[in-house]
């Protein structure tokens, strides 16, 4: 009895939130990966960084109410307090003058990711307990003068690393909020290989190496011209119509998140009049009654006319099309569904409200 007193007491004491080095740390020796790093939503992912997580975040019940910001587990998971962060009903806010909060999902925390312990709410990364130790899937490397290296290719260069934040998330009436990988059916699916491809210039300053894995994290703030290849446009003319067909070679539906509105836009050009058709929404919508809401009082799913994983979608056009016509079609997205700006009072943010433009081809009709 004595000895089990004294073991959990010694577990208590020696539990210690683990800390992490600082992504700055990195630059000196990894100069190209981190300038590419931080531009990504990856090291602007804290609420003082992404306009838009904030805004979410300042209607969320969580904060109105007091209570933890639980959204640092994928957020801010670096935070040096994390553990009060995610604590229930202790009044700590993010802070923007912490800078281990500024860090989002920082070198040292991802490179530490040692597992993914699977959940029903969502996954967690489970950490490894020595720091300055970092995972990484390089077939061969020379020392670093300043971490130890522990290749696991399978667990790196696959993209399970990733799926720890990105597998799912459900609110507390089971609706899947945002998922890539919602019943892990994507086992060995590579998210890897589409969002770090291998480009030129070195790993780090110490070994010249010819290329290495892009560390931008293309998706739907930037980079999305690394992404275009995965999404294919195809028209086919009918005799009184048109189809244009939106071929998804991704493992996940198109703008996944619940807040994006994915827009088809097709333009006709004859002669030098050009005439818009009429644009097409596709979008996942979850809320109640048939109406959206905000993502923790959804109970159903509203409407899904997202471009889910490997679907070729065929959307059909009621014109006809002459010889010597020229069809302009475009796919791009709004960040956040132009419905909901108002609520989170994101009408005058740019970002939110601005098209982003993903795709065009231009077809000639013959
Ligand atoms: C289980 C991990 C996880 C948790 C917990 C989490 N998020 Fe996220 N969040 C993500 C991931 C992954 C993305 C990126 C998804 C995408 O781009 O499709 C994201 C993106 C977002 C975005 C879109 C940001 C943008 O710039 O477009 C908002 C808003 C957001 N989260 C709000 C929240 C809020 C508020 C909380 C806490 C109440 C929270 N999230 C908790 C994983 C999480
Ligand atoms: C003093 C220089 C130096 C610093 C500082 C440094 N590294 Fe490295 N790192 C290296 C060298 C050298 C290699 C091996 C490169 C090679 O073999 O081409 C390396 C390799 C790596 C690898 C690849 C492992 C693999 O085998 O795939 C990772 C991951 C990594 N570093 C992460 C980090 C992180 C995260 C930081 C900051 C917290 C950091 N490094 C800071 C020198 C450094
Ligand atoms: C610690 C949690 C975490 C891990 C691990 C993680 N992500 Fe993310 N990721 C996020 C969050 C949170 C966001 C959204 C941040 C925001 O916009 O505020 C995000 C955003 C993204 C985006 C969207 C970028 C954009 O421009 O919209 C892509 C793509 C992405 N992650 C890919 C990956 C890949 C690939 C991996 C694995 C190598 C990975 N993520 C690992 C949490 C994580
Ligand atoms: C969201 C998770 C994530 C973040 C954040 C991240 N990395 Fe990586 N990193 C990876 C993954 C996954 C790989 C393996 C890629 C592969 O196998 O193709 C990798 C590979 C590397 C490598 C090996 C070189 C290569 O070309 O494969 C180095 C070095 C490295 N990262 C350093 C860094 C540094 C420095 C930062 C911050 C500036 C950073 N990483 C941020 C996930 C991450
Ligand atoms: C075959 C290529 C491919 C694979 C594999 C892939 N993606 Fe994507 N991903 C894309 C494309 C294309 C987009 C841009 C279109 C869009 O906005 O959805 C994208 C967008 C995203 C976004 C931004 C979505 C949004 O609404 O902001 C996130 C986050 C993301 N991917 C994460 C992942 C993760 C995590 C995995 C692995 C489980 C993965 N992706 C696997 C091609 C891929």
């Amino acid at each position: 009895m004595k000895n089990i007193l004294f073991i959990s007491a010694l577990s208590v004491f020696l539990y210690a939130q683990p800390t992490f080095e600082s992504s700055e740390t990195c630059k000196s020796c990894h100069p190209t990966i981190y300038k590419e790093f931080q531009s990504t939503q990856h090291a602007k992912a804290s609420i003082f960084d992404d306009e838009i997580h904030a805004a979410v975040w300042k209607k969320h019940p969580k904060n109105t109410k007091m209570s933890s910001y639980a959204c640092a587990k994928c957020h801010t998971p670096a935070a040096s307090n994390y553990d009060d962060l995610v604590g229930k009903h202790n009044n700590i806010r993010p802070d923007a003058t912490d800078s281990t909060q500024r860090e989002g999902i920082s070198c040292a925390y991802c490179h530490r990711i040692e597992s993914i312990k699977p959940g029903k709410m969502s996954n967690t990364n489970v950490i490894a307990k020595e720091g300055k130790s970092y995972f990484g899937s390089l077939k061969s490397h020379i020392e670093s003068p300043f971490h130890k290296i522990k290749t696991d290719s399978k667990h790196f260069n696959s993209g399970n690393v990733c799926v720890g934040c990105h597998s799912h998330k459900k609110n507390k009436y089971d609706i899947n909020v945002c998922s890539t990988n919602i019943d892990n059916e994507l086992d060995g699916a590579n998210c890897v290989s589409c969002h770090m491809p291998k480009v030129k210039g070195s790993v780090s300053t110490l070994n010249e190496t010819k290329e290495h894995a892009f560390h931008g994290f293309p998706g739907t703030h930037s980079h999305q011209d690394m992404l275009t290849q995965y999404v294919e446009l195809f028209l086919k003319e009918s005799i009184k119509t048109f189809e244009i067909t939106i071929n998804n070679k991704s493992s996940h539906a198109l703008t996944l998140h619940p807040m994006r509105t994915m827009q088809l836009q097709v333009k006709v050009i004859r002669g030098s009049k050009e005439i818009k058709l009429a644009h097409k929404n596709f979008a996942r919508i979850i809320g109640v009654n048939g109406k959206g809401t905000p993502p923790w009082l959804a109970k159903v799913i509203v409407e899904d006319t997202a471009v889910k994983a490997n679907e070729k979608r065929v959307v059909v056009y009621d014109y006809v099309l002459k010889k010597g016509d020229k069809v302009e079609v475009t796919i791009g997205y709004y960040l956040v569904n132009p419905k909901m700006l108002k609520s989170l009072d994101l009408e005058k943010s740019e970002v939110a409200t601005k098209f982003h433009h993903f795709k065009t081809e231009l077809f000639e009709i013959k």
